[in-house]
């Protein structure tokens, strides 16, 4: 996890929490319309991979479990974590690029349903990600990994001076390489060779030498709206496409992206694979059927997206007819921490990891509604357009009070809670009833977060090892820590 170099460390906010009464007359329990539909209050859980899928990506009682915990409390919307439009092995993610997915997801909207009864809606997040291949043992990447040409023979020869690498065999080089210290390495390999080396090997929209790479803006718009199809058919109320953080959607919009074939460079060419994207889904689930994005307000990475690029996306994608836009705020690759050998890398180590998940060591601005300005200045943009596209926001948001003053302020339309809601579930229902002096609140340290870095499933150090012995409840894997909240009883009843 980065972190600032002389962090301060702020404390949770005292808060006042409202009545029932007064809950019933805020914003934030009054109901909104997205698109075709209206959700009774303007609270959401964005979405959270919980590391609950079967390996080859269908739902389990485990994702019902966790989905219908989340329902519980009764939120305006859950968004259902990132889940995969394609039909390829990803590990315990959910996926959606086949007929196949379409009965477990049936069932999860149908558990959203029953514990909500019928209140909370329920968006499913789809996404396209590009190969990240683990950090490769370097013996590995020598002996077989690293593609050897003349390039690395001739930098050989001129930094030994030793004319015979020009005729060196392969076996000659990887022996040699395998053994060099770092400055001959740098020397030798190029940035992405080292790159490879150091982090493990990962793909960019920008590798249009590779055929499927050139191909993604034939092929996504199509995947995008089949997998759009199968959602509509689960049953679920909308679909929300993954354009931030580190994956494919975010990367074709991000300043880093120098495609020359039309789908890079300049920020209409950035946008057009997107366009074309929410284009296609649109045409085929239909004009009443919810259509949105999460995107990135600020890329947080050099040479990346900044906030006047997602100004003019947002309004672009208003003006387009998306029916809402979720701002979400960095989770890169290009500042992620190195892995260690035989792991990944993950997004979320550097800066603009952090700028996602903010934490309570922070800055002097602290965590608490970081990202709203962003959400702020797009919802801004799109108003002074005409356009009424509600604007979901979410960062380090705890409170009924700062998520009030946030739809009072005009900052945004709908407010996310996500750490907070997995801290507890119950908060909606807690808040609205007048309980709030009863919610666990999330501290916002991310130990949920360490979790879903390692690949475990995503619990909260709040409550995860509390009643563990009682009856029927779900426990992790090693069987230490149990896979939902515990059940809420109000105090004065
Ligand atoms: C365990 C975990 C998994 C997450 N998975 C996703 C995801 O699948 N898609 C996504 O857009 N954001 C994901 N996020 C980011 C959250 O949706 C949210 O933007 C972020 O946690 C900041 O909001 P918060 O302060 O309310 O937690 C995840 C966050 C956590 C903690
Ligand atoms: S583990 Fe920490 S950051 Fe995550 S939800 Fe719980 S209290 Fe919040």
């Amino acid at each position: 996890m980065w972190r600032f170099t002389q962090p301060v460390k702020h404390k949770l906010p005292a808060t006042v929490w409202p009545s029932a009464d007064e809950a019933s007359r805020s914003r934030l329990f009054s109901p909104i319309d997205i698109g075709p539909i209206r959700l009774d209050e303007r609270t959401w859980v964005p979405a959270m991979v919980p590391w609950r899928a079967t390996d080859d990506g269908f739902v389990t009682d485990d994702n019902l479990d966790w989905y219908g915990r989340f329902a519980g409390g009764r939120p305006g919307a859950i968004v259902v974590e990132a889940t995969g439009v394609r039909d390829i092995p990803s590990g315990p993610l959910l996926r959606i690029g086949h007929d196949r997915f379409i009965p477990g997801l049936k069932r999860l909207v149908d558990r959203v349903r029953q514990e909500s009864n019928g209140h909370t809606r329920l968006f499913i997040q789809i996404i396209d990600f590009l190969s990240v291949r683990r950090r490769p043992d370097p013996a590995k990447f020598f002996a077989r990994f690293l593609e050897l040409n003349d390039r690395h023979r001739g930098a050989l020869e001129r930094i030994t001076g030793d004319e015979t690498w020009s005729r060196a065999d392969d076996d000659r080089v990887r022996a040699f390489l395998s053994t060099a210290p770092d400055d001959i390495l740098d020397a030798v390999l190029d940035e992405r060779e080292l790159e490879s080396l150091r982090f493990g090997y990962r793909e960019r929209v920008t590798d249009t030498h590779f055929e499927h790479i050139r191909n993604l803006p034939e092929v996504l718009p199509g995947m995008f709206a089949d997998a759009a199809d199968r959602a509509r058919e689960a049953g679920f109320d909308g679909v929300e496409l993954h354009y931030a953080h580190a994956y494919t959607m975010a990367s074709f919009l991000s300043a880093r992206n120098t495609r020359d074939d039309g789908y890079g460079g300049a920020r209409e060419n950035r946008a057009r694979l997107p366009l074309e994207v929410f284009r296609a889904v649109r045409e085929r689930v239909g004009a009443d059927y919810v259509v949105g994005c999460r995107y990135l307000g600020d890329d947080v990475i050099e040479g990346g997206n900044r906030l006047d690029d997602a100004v003019y996306f947002g309004r672009r994608f208003a003006e387009a007819g998306f029916d809402f836009l979720s701002i979400s705020k960095g989770g890169k690759f290009e500042d992620a921490k190195q892995p260690k050998v035989g792991h990944a890398v993950y997004p979320y180590t550097g800066r603009s990891g952090y700028e996602c998940m903010p934490t309570v060591l922070s800055d002097e601005n602290g965590p608490f509604g970081r990202n709203v300005p962003l959400a702020s200045a797009i919802r801004r943009a799109i108003r002074a357009d005409g356009f009424q596209t509600p604007v979901v926001t979410a960062g380090g948001i705890g409170t009924f009070e700062l998520a009030e003053s946030i739809l009072a302020n005009g900052e945004a339309d709908i407010v996310g809670l996500a750490r907070q809601a997995l801290a507890d579930p119950d908060w909606f229902e807690k808040v609205r009833t007048g309980h709030g002096a009863d919610v666990r609140r999330c501290e916002f340290t991310n130990y949920c977060e360490g979790l879903d870095q390692m690949h475990k499933q995503v619990t909260c150090k709040l409550w995860d090892r509390i009643d563990l012995d009682e009856l029927g409840v779900p426990r992790s894997e090693d069987g230490r820590r149990r896979l939902v909240a515990p059940k809420w009883q109000p105090t004065d009843e």
